[in-house]
This record gives C-alpha cells, sequence and structure tokens, in this order.
C-alpha cells in the first residue's frame, strides 16, 4: 500500500473528532485554519466556538468592527491575523458577493491567506487537489523519505513541496492531507515518535538509518536586534522638521524625522512623559495623529517604526534640526521605510 493510504486508514481509526473536520463550507474551515496557526488545537477550539457563535456567516463577520475583532482574539496573540481577517471578510462581502471562494487560485489573492491556507481551504472544502505542507507535514515528510534539506531553506520548502504534491492522492485530497497533519501531530511527533506502532515504519528512511530524531533540519537562525523607532512629524508653515543621522550606526548621514528610540514599543501616553520628549519639546504639545507600528527588516535588525504626528510650540533645537520646505523634500537622502512611511501621511 502506498503512503497515502496507510496514513488515511490510520486517520479514520485515530483522528480526533474536531469541529472544522464536519463541514465543508469554506467560511468555517477559513476560522478554523487562521485561528490555528501558530496555535495549538487545544487553544484554539474555545476560540473557533466563541467566533463561530458571534459570526455565523462571512457577512456577519464582515459586519463586525475591528474592535470586537480585537478584543474576541484576546489572547491568542499575532493580533494581524484578526485584522486581516476583517479586511478578507469585507473583501468577500463587498467584492463577491459574500459567497466565500473555495478555488486556490481565488483564495490565494486575499488578505492573511498563503499558500498553506489556500491549499487546506480548496482541498478540505472542494477537495481541490492540492498538498499542504505545515510543520507536521515536513516532519512526516523528512522522516519517512529521509530529506535533510531544512525546511526553512527556499530550496528545501520547494523540494517539500513537490514531494507532497507526488504522494498526493487525487480523489481525497482533502482527506489525504488532514490524514498527513494528523499523523505528525499524534502519532510521528518531534518528541517521542511512536515508531513501534507506527504503519510506515518498513519503509521509513530515517528509522531505517537511525537519524529520527536529527530530522527535519531546520536552519537556526540567528536572532535579530530588536529596535524601536517613534518618529515625531512637526509641520510648520510647510515646513517639515528633519534630523540628519551621524556616524556610527545604520542610515549613517542619511536624512530622517526627529526620532526616539527606546528599547521597548512606545504607547502614546508613554511619549508624552518620556523625559527626551518633554526635554525638546516641553509639555505644550499635542499628539495629532499616532502611526500604527511597521516592521522593517535589516540585515540584522528587525526595526519596528512608527510616525507620530505632534503639534508643538516650543521647539528645543539639536544642532542636527533642522526645517526644510515639504516641497524640497525630495532632495534628501531619507531610508526608505521613512521615506515610506512619510509618503503615507505627507504629499512629497
Ligand atoms: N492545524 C491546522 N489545521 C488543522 C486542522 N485542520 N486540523 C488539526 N490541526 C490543524
Amino acid at each position: 500500500m502506498d503512503i497515502s493510504s496507510e496514513l488515511i486508514n490510520w486517520y479514520l481509526i485515530n483522528k480526533r473528532s474536531l469541529p472544522w473536520r464536519e463541514t465543508t463550507d469554506p467560511y468555517t474551515i477559513w476560522l478554523s485554519e487562521i485561528i490555528l496557526q501558530q496555535t495549538r488545537v487545544e487553544q484554539g477550539l474555545p476560540y473557533f466556538y466563541i467566533f463561530l457563535e458571534k459570526y455565523p456567516s462571512v457577512k456577519d463577520f464582515a459586519e463586525a468592527s475591528e474592535d470586537d475583532i480585537l478584543k474576541l482574539w484576546q489572547g491568542l496573540g499575532y493580533y494581524s491575523r484578526g485584522r486581516n481577517m476583517l479586511k478578507t471578510a469585507k473583501e468577500i462581502n463587498d467584492n463577491l458577493g459574500g459567497n466565500f471562494p473555495v478555488r486556490y487560485c481565488d483564495l490565494i489573492k486575499l488578505k492573511g491567506i498563503g499558500e498553506y491556507t489556500a491549499s487546506a481551504i480548496s482541498s478540505f472544502a472542494a477537495n481541490e487537489e492540492r498538498a499542504v505542507v505545515d510543520g507536521n507535514v515536513f516532519r512526516v515528510l523528512s522522516r519517512f523519505f529521509g530529506v535533510d534539506e531544512p525546511i526553512n531553506s527556499q530550496k528545501g520548502k520547494k523540494l517539500f513541496q513537490n514531494i507532497a504534491n507526488q504522494i498526493l492522492n487525487k480523489e481525497h485530497s482533502g482527506m489525504h492531507n488532514q490524514a498527513m497533519m494528523e499523523f505528525g501531530a499524534l502519532h510521528c511527533r518531534a518528541q517521542k515518535p511512536l515508531c513501534s506502532t507506527c504503519p510506515i515504519s518498513l519503509n521509513c528512511h530515517a528509522l531505517k538509518n537511525n537519524t529520527i530524531t536529527s530530522l527535519p533540519v531546520k536552519i537556526k537562525k540567528v536572532k535579530l536586534k530588536e529596535r524601536f523607532f517613534t518618529y515625531l512629524l512637526v509641520i510648520k508653515d510647510d515646513h517639515i522638521l528633519m534630523n540628519k543621522r551621524g556616524d556610527g550606526d545604520i542610515w549613517a548621514n542619511l536624512f530622517e524625522l526627529p526620532l526616539i528610540e527606546t528599547p521597548n514599543e512606545l504607547s502614546e501616553p508613554d511619549l508624552l512623559i518620556l523625559p527626551e520628549f518633554m526635554q525638546q519639546f516641553g509639555n505644550d504639545t499635542t499628539v495629532e495623529h499616532f502611526g500604527d507600528t511597521h516592521k522593517h527588516l535589516l540585515t540584522h535588525q528587525k526595526l519596528f517604526v512608527k510616525i507620530i504626528r505632534i503639534k508643538t510650540n516650543s521647539i528645543a533645537f539639536n544642532k542636527e534640526w533642522f526645517f526644510v520646505p515639504i516641497k524640497r523634500l525630495n532632495e534628501l537622502a531619507l531610508p526608505k521605510i521613512v521615506d515610506l512611511l512619510l509618503r503615507q501621511l505627507i504629499t512629497l
């Protein structure tokens, strides 16, 4: 018997009874898949029930406010998942007649839906021939076929997707995918896999070669240094307050807005009482717009950048600060992320 048939047989006997497996409704499957990203089943399950009860259809979800969604999402982490879900629900409601797509090619265009999620929804809801590859599938495939290509390298990702496509059971792709993932989650576990009762152990390359514990291979990425940049946007009479950066750090000698760097993300109340801020702008200053945080990756650093527009009557000038007419800002070299965020706030 081939690996897919073996694992489907195993699945039918051993699977957990989970609510999203009892439906082919793409909205319900989407809800479960997004909740289960970076979240264990036991932790995600109560959230799944609460969301489905409160928003039984994509239309109900689309009509929710972002505050409501984020409140329900509280405790799950990775809040951009919730925000993206709302955008996607609105897109489906407003532009797709409220019909949740089931085809991979339509799903992949939606915010927050990548290759894995589009494959999962299209195969579970419509049996489309798409093989899913998640962490569990990587483990099963790397061990069974003895593949030591790192699962987080570009080459590895391609290779594993190709293997997954080759062994896909084309008539029962949804069940095949569920079976692969469930087998990885329950049987071919990361720690203490149950090799002695494994239905595919006879042909398992890693078991034969004693490499179970070293597979799958993952490249350890060096942790990037995290920095939190809060830029202050001050505009007076069509002039903008700028800072010239010095040497010895990233973006040497480039131009930017006045910057406050903190060890953690800065909230609005924290900003207003920060000694550095009070010294530069006094306490006769109000916040006009508190921007969102944007992640920006450099080779060795991860920056969290935001721009806050303030209105102020007192500026304690530092020797690197100067006002420049907005229409001449184009003449200055700005770091890419500063340029990008600034263009979202003003026309340059
Ligand atoms: N994790 C992600 N998707 C899942 C699913 N459909 N069943 C169980 N665990 C999952």
